[in-house]
Formats: C-alpha cells, structure tokens, sequence
C-alpha cells in the first residue's frame, strides 16, 4: 500500500515559477455511475480553472486501493483524496458514523442542512487532528434499498438472508437490526458473490443497481430506504496545507460547486433509473417502514466509541432544520 504514497508528484508546471500539483483521487464508483461521472467534472474543471496547474487524477472502479486503504493513504500524507463512505473517515472520528446513522433523514435536504451544522463542523476539526480535511461531505447517490430475489415487506422477511453491506460496522449493525445476516465485501466483489452464492442479496441506492448492472443478478428492490448512499471527499491535512491559497479556494469552491451539480442530476436521474430498471424486469415493492425504523432504532446504543448522547443531538439539530 506505501507503493502508492509515493505516486503523487509536484512538477513544473504551466505557469512559470509554480509548482504543478498532481493528486491522485480514488473511488469505488465505477465509470458509468453518476458519482464517477460528477468527480471528473470537478477534476476537469479545477484542471481548467488553474490553467493546467492543478491536476486531479480519477481512478474510478476501484482501480487504486479504497475503502480503509484509501484513507490510509489520506492520514499517511500521499498526493491523495479519497472518496468513499463517511465511515471510513467514522474509523478516525467514530460519531462521523452517526450522522450517517439509520433511517435519520426524510430526504436529501436534511441531511445536507446537517452536513452544514456546528455539531458536523465540530467533527471536521476533530479529522484534522488525525491529519484529515475534509474537503465535502455532500455527495450523495440516493437512500438504500434491498435488492434480493424475493420481496422483503418486514423484518422478519429477512432471517437468513446473506445481505452484502460495505466493510462497515454501522452497515453490519444495522443490517443485522433490520433482521438480516450482513457480510461485509468489497464492491467489486458483489456480482461474482452472488452468482456463487456468498451472498443472497445486497442493499444499495437505484444508482448503484443500475450503474453497477447488479440488477443482472437480482431483480426485486424492497424500498427500506433505510441508510443515505453519501460519499465524503477527504485529503491530507499536509497536503493541503503544503497547496497555495489560491490552490486551495480553486479545489474546495469546484468540489463543493461538484457536490451541488451531483445532487440535483441524481435527484433527477433518480426518477429515471427506477423508470429503466423496471424495463429490466426489475420489481420495486413497499415496506413496513415503522417496523424497520422500529428495529434500527436500537443501532444508535450499539456503538461504544460513539460520544454518549450523540443520538440525541443530532435529533435536536435535525428539528432545528425541519423547523426552517
Ligand atoms: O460502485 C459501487 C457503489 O455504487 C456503492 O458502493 O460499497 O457503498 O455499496 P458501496
């Protein structure tokens, strides 16, 4: 995994005297996901913006290590940003896990007023103290549903099931809160683990089902909506710091300007992707909601690390915002 810490370069750049910045940014997404697809926008705009100073790197499908191992590349201080679950970042600061905690938000707004929150403002500082900025918070790919071969309306439903959740214990708890026996893989793992029978099912946004085509393999989504799909976008605390002002305004204004363009295309995209899979002969059914809200309720005492009342501030910062 060092192997990586040493690919980011500076050379010379465009503009003479100034560094040119090279960092490289992994993600999971794969090409045709919309997350993938905004990434490069932002990369190509910041490459533009700087006048071919600043140029971001996008290793999308896991091409470049992710999840856990990405983020070690942020704390180490490579040339890196990673763009993955805001657990990941939850390793390094656990209550990070509880502002992406089960069944919390009603729609995409809430949670991006939170993101926005002292409460979220304070934990960013905390990640600076284990060498990590975090540069946004915001990139959302639509809430989780189930996606298994037969339809899932209560809990119970879900006893037995093997269920793929990301290499997360908020997922693991959570899953297993909503009835199911959760196993943790790597995305790039899900589709042969299926067809191989690892797993039964797995739980995902409408952009990871279409995106990733998993929709092959299994054709019924049960709507439990019951985690937000969010991505954050983490670099080294050295690094930016190592950057220009200048550098630094230019990355965070189009990655924020990115988040914003991201979200409105998969709201929209949303509407079509379930119009698309139904055309693949994939089935969408509702579910008890009260029943699942009900058994992953309990998640949020489950947590050791996680600072003790935590639940309930962020339900207060949530009235607050509901209140607006
Ligand atoms: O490409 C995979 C992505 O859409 C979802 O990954 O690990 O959050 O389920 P994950």
């Amino acid at each position: 995994i060092m192997l990586f810490a040493s690919c980011g370069k500076k050379e010379e750049g465009a503009t003479k005297g100034e560094e040119k910045v090279v960092i490289k940014l992994s993600t999971k997404f794969v090409e045709d996901e919309q997350t993938a697809k905004s990434l490069k926008r932002v990369a190509e705009k910041i490459l533009e913006r700087s006048n071919g100073n600043i140029e971001i790197q996008v290793y999308p499908g896991g091409q470049l290590p992710i999840g856990k191992d990405s983020m070690e590349q942020v704390v180490s201080g490579a040339n890196w940003i990673s763009v993955d679950g805001l657990n990941f970042i939850g390793d390094y600061v656990p209550d990070f896990n509880a502002i992406n905690g089960p069944m919390l938000y009603k729609n995409f707004d809430e949670y991006l007023a939170m993101t926005q929150s002292d409460l979220v403002k304070k934990l960013k500082a905390e990640a600076e103290k284990k060498q990590i900025k975090v540069l946004s918070l915001d990139y959302l790919f639509g809430f989780r549903s189930m996606l298994t071969d037969k339809e899932v309306k209560v809990p119970e439903d879900l006893n037995g099931v093997k269920v793929r959740v990301p290499t997360s214990q908020l997922y693991m708890y959570t899953l297993e809160a909503m009835g199911a026996n959760p196993t943790p893989l790597p995305f790039t793992e899900v589709y042969s683990g299926i067809q191989q029978g690892v797993v039964d099912g797995l739980e995902g946004s409408l952009m990871t089902i279409y995106g990733t085509k998993i929709y092959e393999v299994r054709k019924q989504v049960s709507l439990t909506n019951h985690l937000l799909g969010v991505s954050a976008v983490s670099i080294s605390k050295q690094v930016w710091e190592g950057l220009t002002e200048e550098q630094r305004t230019i990355i965070q204004e189009e990655f924020d300007a990115g988040a914003k363009y991201n979200n409105d295309v998969t709201v929209e995209l949303e509407k079509e992707y379930k119009v698309k899979l139904e055309e693949l002969g994939v089935k969408f059914n509702e579910v008890d909601l009260a029943a699942f809200n009900k058994e992953t309720s309990k998640v949020f005492s489950k947590f050791p690390k996680w600072t003790p009342g935590i639940y309930d501030e962020i339900m207060s910062e949530l009235e607050v915002i509901r209140s607006k």
